[in-house]
């Protein structure tokens, strides 16, 4: 009997096994699990990936214990990001322009090594949506988050001219000069200088389901015919920011593909396969939500 990718076999889990999980707090709502254990079954790594819900005070125990039972390494997500950056002993390129870290790995050296595979995910979901991010054009970033700046820096190192723009104003200003190079756009502003981009990508909370503004649709009246609109809320997979995008005749790229790709790195790190994201992982975790 052949297996199709879209019924993997079922999970090996021997003494052997290899092990790696998420930490958050909560950590109910992380499709990482659903994502990870799919990848494992379809690939056959004799392997598990747990969701760890860990409180902000037990986190560095939390991970000292994990490494001597032998994990892998583990995801980080909120309120985790900026104590993994500091707990890590090695930290590569991107976790230090990124000032935080979402992927831990737990060398044979004993070394813990951080990763932020977040700003990568976002361009190779570009990429996967056939609109890699073109060099030398403008990207504005609209938020001043944590993701803004994974994905500012993400943009920068691929030679695109970041702006951002952020209801605090501050916040942007913060962020830039993290970044040296980022532009800030005013706020009240923005929509009137789309014009002048190749890519717009909302990395706020904003038209997201049961977030601040579920119908966050900024008028994209001034944008130039070949802008890009991605979006990386994924729930809803279209955001009205995208539905508008797409009625104008925008391309778009929405915040599945970003969660989907990030997931890869680590995959490969702990379980020695590069995992592919194509329809069948997509629906799979689609399923799970
Ligand atoms: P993350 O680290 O995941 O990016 P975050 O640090 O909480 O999350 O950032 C959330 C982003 O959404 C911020 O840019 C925030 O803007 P402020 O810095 O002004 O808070 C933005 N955001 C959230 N709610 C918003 C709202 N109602 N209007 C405009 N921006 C909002």
């Amino acid at each position: 009997m052949t297996t199709s990718p879209t019924t993997p076999p079922p999970q090996i889990i021997t003494g052997k096994a290899r092990l790696a999980g998420v930490m958050g707090w909560p950590v109910e709502h992380s499709r990482s699990p659903a994502l990870h254990n799919y990848w494992l079954r379809r690939y056959g790594v004799d392997g598990a990936y747990v969701p760890l819900p860990t409180a902000p005070e037990d986190f560095v125990a939390a991970v000292l214990g994990l490494q001597a039972a032998g994990f892998k390494g583990v995801n980080v997500t909120i309120p985790h990001k900026e104590a993994a950056y500091k707990l890590a002993d090695v930290l590569d390129a991107s976790a230090r322009r990124a000032g935080a870290v979402n992927t831990l790995v737990f060398r044979e050296d004993g070394k813990i090594l951080g990763l932020s595979t977040d700003g990568s995910g976002f361009v190779a979901s570009l990429a996967a949506s056939s609109l890699p991010p073109r060099p030398q054009t403008r990207a504005l970033l609209l938020g001043a988050g944590g993701a803004a700046r994974s994905v500012a820096a993400a943009l920068q190192d691929r030679g695109l001219k970041v702006a951002i723009t952020n209801r605090t104003h501050e916040r942007a200003v913060t962020l830039a000069a993290a970044l040296p190079g980022t532009d800030v756009l005013a706020w009240s502003e923005w929509e009137q200088q789309l014009g002048e981009f190749a890519l717009l990508v909302n990395t706020t909370s904003l038209g997201m389901a049961g977030g601040p503004d579920p119908l966050f649709c900024p008028s994209l009246a001034q944008a130039a015919e070949d802008l890009v609109v991605a979006d990386i809320v994924y729930a809803p997979l279209v955001t009205p920011l995208l539905a508008a995008a797409t009625r104008q005749g925008l391309r778009t790229v929405g915040g599945l593909g970003m969660l989907l790709h990030q997931a890869r790195f680590g995959f490969k790190e702990w379980f020695g396969v590069d995992p592919q994201v194509d329809d069948a992982t997509q629906d799979h975790v689609l399923n799970s939500l």
